[in-house]
């Protein structure tokens, strides 16, 4: 009888090709699950108006964890203009369903690793090994925004002083994203970024915002920061700003272990850091909160790659690896870790991105024959 039960999640573009990747992996290392299928993406908000139809979202609650594949995004006008003719005008406005889900599941802590794997041609160098934690549910990617703005929300922001340059512009020719941090979401993420730094010892953790233009909501997570730097006496904080962070990752990346940051910031950093390791064809996500865990490459779903047996699986793979890490499943997790580290080290398999011509699926079928 299957231990696990795992909401599979395909979604669009190239997310079935390496989820088959990832299947093929599960199995060679002896993991047992069911595998249950279920509705997200494109298709569903052209056909239904909800890229993540209600179903889908009752289906995740019954299993233990959930790998994800990838979702195509498009922006608000874009997107309705997709809509079936039926749907159209009914108010339904496109957000993107990984977003829906972090925060449905309070998923607040995003964890990816970006290490160089030895011998992978495309590494920057290959003495990298970063861990970002990206805080998942708060910060501009709430959604708390406003177009047009409407009179309440006006007036309340017309007290603010800065507001009176702004005063005389209309609310139909104004926009605003709002950057929500709570202390409690900072301090989430914050912890879960010291005790893995404490854990697998990372001798610093540094803490990635703007607090010196963005006063309160940076402000707010780097205070939060050295407060609890004092409880984990063996780690060095430091504190580095969003842009200056994409210049050192990119001269000294060597030098950084643990990042920690909010939701947007972390978006961007993440990129950055996978790119430094070979891409984003390598990096595998975890959004993870206290009851669930959905697990994803960070890549998108590549629409002029599907179908073609053609993408690097390697995120996709890691993602799974992760998603036994989360099981508690340790063994089976490094028995994963060690396969990929071998087949990329071998040389021999290797998708295009890594100057090679091996398939998604011969890639996947090397690393499962190593995993066994
Ligand atoms: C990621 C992606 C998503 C995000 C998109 C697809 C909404 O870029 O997981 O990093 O911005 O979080
Ligand atoms: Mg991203």
């Amino acid at each position: 009888m299957a231990t696990y039960r795992i909401a599979w999640l395909p979604g669009d573009g190239v997310g079935a090709e390496v989820l088959d990747a990832a299947s093929k992996v599960l199995d060679a290392v002896g993991f047992e699950a069911e595998y249950v299928p279920g509705d997200i993406g494109w298709e569903f908000w052209k056909t239904e108006g909800n890229p993540l139809p209600d179903r889908t979202v009752e289906l995740l609650k019954s299993t233990d964890a959930c790998l994800f594949g990838a979702i195509t995004s498009k922006p608000k006008d874009e997107a309705a203009a997709e809509l079936a003719p039926e749907l159209r005008d009914a108010g339904y406005v496109y957000s993107s369903p990984i977003v829906g889900l972090r925060q449905l599941f309070q998923l607040h802590t995003n964890l990816r690793p970006c290490k160089a794997y030895p011998g992978n041609p495309l590494n920057l160098r290959d003495d990298i090994d970063l861990v970002v934690f990206r805080e998942n549910t708060e910060g501009l990617y709430a959604g708390v925004e406003f177009h047009p703005v409407p009179d309440g929300v006006r007036k309340a922001l017309e007290e603010h002083p800065k507001m009176k340059r702004f005063a005389e512009v209309d609310g139909t020719d104004m926009a605003i994203s709002t950057r929500v941090f709570t202390r409690e979401g900072c301090r989430t993420i914050l912890r879960d970024a010291f005790e893995y730094a404490k854990t697998f010892g990372y001798p610093t953790v540094t803490v990635i915002e703007k607090p010196n233009v963005i006063r309160e909501t940076s402000g707010l997570m780097v205070r939060e920061a050295r407060a609890m730097a004092e409880e984990y006496p063996g780690i060095e904080l430091w504190e580095t700003n969003i842009d200056a962070m994409c210049m050192w990752l990119v001269k000294n990346p060597q030098d950084y272990g643990v990042l920690v940051s909010s939701n947007m910031f972390g978006d961007i950093i993440s990129d950055l850091a996978a790119q430094i390791v070979g891409g984003l064809g390598f990096a595998g996500a975890g959004n993870i909160g206290d009851n669930f865990g959905v697990f994803e490459p960070t890549h998108g779903s590549a629409p002029k790659y599907a179908g073609q047996d053609k993408v690097n699986p390697i995120a996709t793979i890691r993602a799974a690896k992760m998603m036994l890490d989360y099981l508690g499943e340790r063994e089976k997790a490094e028995h994963i870790e060690a396969a990929v580290a071998r087949v990329i080290a071998e040389g021999t398999k290797r998708t295009y991105d890594m100057g090679g011509s091996s398939s998604t699926s011969e890639v996947a079928s090397a690393v499962a024959e190593a995993a066994a």
